[in-house]
């Protein structure tokens, strides 16, 4: 089965579908691979490293269009492309299909199996092959670099013997794939990042990279399943604003991604959030495509407006094609995995990723896929705190289950008391003594060690670990000071089984550091 690759026709598009990397992986899957010549020029592939990599380099596109079972690209064909398709091959590629209906009645008419990367569902299985999640990426790392190519001043604070500049402030709209690589990048060049994004869910990942979470006074989820976001009510939209507005006078770039899927982009940033930002401030427009997040974008141009540069490219994974292509041809790899390699490549519908991203099966109509009947789940899934108002973020262990450990260890001191002081000294064998004793000792362990645990945050059990080690080597000691006597009898297996789970909880607590330590290692 023969896979193609073709050089891409759309003006100023320079990634490829195919990498010499991505080829190597199809062919272990079983595929040939034929490559048109010249294709990943753009993004510094010549065809001698696809002819390494074992790809077959053909003269024209037409060559490819005509070998090729499977044809992939980047962006969607053009009709000059689709006249080029034959019936019952499979094509490949972005195809926004909602926007480009002449093109899917085109390829229909051919009788060809059209595959859309952008329909593939974001679901966890489906990671591995989510282009748009891989452009995204790389879109909101360079829109922080395009930002910082035209910004005046320093992206950190800088203290020179000629005076100080303070670091610059980058606020974010929208915190989803692109959001989130955008405040990376720039909370790595040294910049005070805020981010704002309807959905509450994200906040823990804008804290987490180090951005401010904002909020609004409004009371509304913005959470529409399967990690994207809903259409929003005109009362918090002008919240919203509002709150933008008084950013406008303090931050010096702003970044915007807000995208609601298949909606054109809402308009957050109007001429006079715009009018109201310090001159010489930036403002990159990841959503011009679809629109744009601010009134004054023009679409894949970089204007002034105010004294503000507002820059509305829409090819800013084009702009570092290697790496865009690498991925881009990785994700192609991995949904050819998915359709069942060389030898079992089949279109399944039953498979929730191939039913998603089908436009065409034969050049029969595909799209829409229909709803999955069970998506409530995973909406809910995603929400930490089901209301925006509770304040605390952690979650509460579940109440049942205290009220009732609570209740056991009340009965067990109630127990003992009743015991120990019921019968009276006299009456208490020195071994009864000793074992209430010690008895009274674990009940309160547990019930002390209960509450200690479930009071402190999520977030700090890492260095609750420590002090767990620290009294897990005490517990070690006794364990092994108790294991005296026959091999079998009680205080003998009772510390063996101390040793060895306290053993087991330092280990643990010190590989799980161990990993821990090794994500801030650069
Ligand atoms: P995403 O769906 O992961 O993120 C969009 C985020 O916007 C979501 O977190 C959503 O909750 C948020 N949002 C929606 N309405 C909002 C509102 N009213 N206020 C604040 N936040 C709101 O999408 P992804 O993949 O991160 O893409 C973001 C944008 O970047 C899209 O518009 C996409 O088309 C664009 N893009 C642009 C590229 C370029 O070259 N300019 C390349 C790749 C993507």
């Amino acid at each position: 089965m023969k896979i193609g690759i073709v050089k891409e026709t759309f003006e100023g598009e320079c990634r490829v579908a195919g990498t010499p990397k991505s080829i190597a992986k199809l062919k272990k899957q079983g595929f040939d691979v034929v490559v048109e010549a010249g294709a990943g020029a753009k993004a510094d592939f010549g065809d001698d490293a696809y002819r390494e990599a074992g790809a077959e380099v053909l003269d024209s596109a037409k060559d490819v269009w005509d070998a090729a079972d499977i044809l992939t690209k980047v962006r969607p064909a053009s009709m000059d492309e689709v006249a080029l398709a034959h019936e019952e091959q499979v094509v490949i590629s972005l195809v926004s299909p909602a926007q480009n209906k002449e093109l899917v009645s085109a390829f229909a008419e051919q009788k060809v199996t059209l595959l859309a990367l952008d329909s593939i569902p974001r679901i966890s299985r489906a990671q591995s092959m989510d282009v748009l999640s891989s452009m995204a990426n790389i879109a909101g790392y360079r829109a922080v670099l395009e930002a910082a190519n035209v910004y005046g001043s320093f992206f950190t604070g800088q203290t020179t013997a000629a005076g100080s500049v303070p670091p610059a402030k980058v606020l974010i709209i929208g915190a989803g794939v692109a959001g989130l690589a955008a405040l990376g990048a720039a909370r790595g060049l040294g910049a005070i990042v805020r981010a704002f994004d309807t959905r509450a869910a994200v906040r823990e990942q804008v804290e987490s990279l180090g951005g401010e979470f904002l909020e609004v006074e409004f009371e509304e989820s913005g959470e529409g399943g399967g990690g994207y976001a809903k259409v929003m009510s005109p009362e918090f939209i002008e919240a919203e604003m509002a709150l933008f507005m008084e950013q406008a006078k303090e931050v010096d770039i702003v970044i915007t991604t807000a995208l609601i899927p298949g909606r054109k982009a809402p308009i957050l940033w109007t001429e006079d959030h715009v009018k109201a930002m310090k001159p010489g401030s930036v403002i990159v427009d990841m959503a011009a495509e679809s629109g744009g997040n601010c009134e004054c974008t023009e679409h894949r141009k970089s204007i002034h407006a105010h004294g503000v540069t507002v820059l509305g490219y829409s090819d800013l994974p084009s702009r570092m094609a290697h790496v865009s292509s690498d991925l881009f041809g990785t994700n192609i790899a991995h949904l050819s995995k998915e359709l069942g390699k060389a030898e079992g490549f089949t279109i399944d519908h039953d498979n929730e990723i191939t039913r998603g991203a089908l436009i065409l099966d034969k050049g029969e109509m595909m799209w829409p896929a229909p709803k999955k009947e069970v998506p409530e789940a995973p909406k809910a899934a995603p929400k930490p705190a089901p209301e925006p108002v509770a304040k605390t973020p952690e979650p509460e262990p579940s109440n049942a289950g205290k009220f009732i450990f609570n209740m056991l260890a009340i009965a067990m001191i109630a127990g003992w008391i009743g015991l120990r002081f019921g019968m009276g000294d006299e009456s208490l064998s020195p071994e009864l003594a000793n074992f209430l004793q010690h008895f009274t000792v674990f009940v309160l362990a547990c019930f002390v060690g209960w509450q200690v645990v479930w009071s402190v945050t999520a977030a700090l059990h890492t260095p609750l670990m420590s002090v767990t080690n620290a009294i897990s080597g005490i517990i070690i000691v006794g364990g092994i000071l108790q294991a005296v006597g026959p091999t079998t009898s009680t205080p003998v297996l009772v510390g063996a089984a101390a040793t060895l789970f306290a053993t087991i909880n330092i280990f643990g607590g010190f590989f799980v550091t161990k990993r821990m330590l090794h994500m801030f290692q650069k």
